[in-house]
């Protein structure tokens, strides 16, 4: 599909089906890519708030003051981590933190309107505005550093994302497990685990780092996510890694038809093998 057409609806739309196939289907050897001019200005802003519920809202209301580039979302003790692993200061002390970017200049009244009575910093220049990208990208580095660290990548309903986070966090400190069937061990060496959270809001993804967390949280983790009807892999796919949880997210009759586009596309199964589709049982 090489012509780049914004419409083309002839028949089934196959180069769309390598999307989310993580090479298990074809080897991509070219693409057209769309180009989008570059912002000729951008608003950049940390919107300090209680909770995600309170960072929600936020967003909702940042969507109606502009073209939104980015919505960040990072909590307090991440935002420690990641100032303390660039020798930075934290900027704003709230629980929950949104950095907002929209294209162009946006009116004062509407930023206003957006913060609220929040507590907020806004970018005065393009370096202020990469310090505070600085702290956001800094996460999975400082994370890194912090120690050894289960990655969760999952998308949440909205309206589920409040209690999936209180679920988490009672997952992870206590190990009594919260809501989720699988937990219950001690954490490590009596060790309180904590779970570092960030991602991109505006889309739902929340990148889910779980510190000296008890054995299995990962996977009570991917449960809760399941029931909360999100989904366990938000923007860095299946791998290896979660090909057996795959059917926490998608059923029996879904996984069949993957396992036969597998075989039309590849029938020698030399593409990847292992990865996104667990090896079959029988
Ligand atoms: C990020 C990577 C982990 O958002 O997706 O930093
Ligand atoms: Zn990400």
């Amino acid at each position: 599909r090489m012509a780049g057409l914004a419409k083309d609806n002839a028949g089934y739309d196959l180069a769309q089906v390598l999307a989310g196939s993580e090479g298990t289907l074809a080897v991509i050897t070219a693409v057209v890519l769309r180009l989008v001019p570059q912002p000729e200005a951008t608003t950049t802003a940390l919107v300090g708030t209680e909770d995600v519920t309170d960072a929600l809202a936020v967003l909702a209301a940042a969507r109606r003051a502009g073209r939104l580039l980015a919505v960040e979302v990072m909590r307090a003790d991440g935002m420690a981590l990641a100032a303390a692993h660039l020798g930075a200061a934290v900027p704003l002390p709230d629980p929950v933190a949104l950095l907002v970017e929209w294209d162009g200049d946006v009116d004062p009244d509407r930023l206003a309107a957006v913060v609220g009575l929040r507590r907020a910093v806004l970018a005065q220049d393009p370096a202020d505005a990469r310090s505070l990208w600085a702290l956001r990208e800094a996460h999975t580095e400082a994370l890194a550093a912090a120690g050894p660290v289960t990655k969760l990548d999952v998308t949440l309903p909205a309206a589920a994302t409040a209690r999936f986070l209180r679920d988490v966090d009672d997952l992870v400190s206590d190990g009594s497990g919260g809501t989720a069937p699988q937990a219950g061990q001690a954490g490590q060496a009596g060790r309180a685990g904590r779970a570092v959270v960030f991602g991109h809001l505006g889309d739902g993804t929340l990148h889910v780092n779980l510190l000296h967390a008890p054995d299995g949280a990962g996977e009570a983790v991917l449960d809760l996510v399941a029931r909360a009807g999100g989904s366990i892999a938000s923007e860095h796919g299946i791998g290896v890694a979660k090909a057996d949880h795959l059917r926490l997210v998608r059923d029996a009759a879904d996984i069949a038809l993957m396992r036969r586009l597998k075989a039309a596309f590849d029938p020698a199964g030399r593409l990847n093998p292992g990865v996104v589709l667990p090896p079959q049982a029988d």
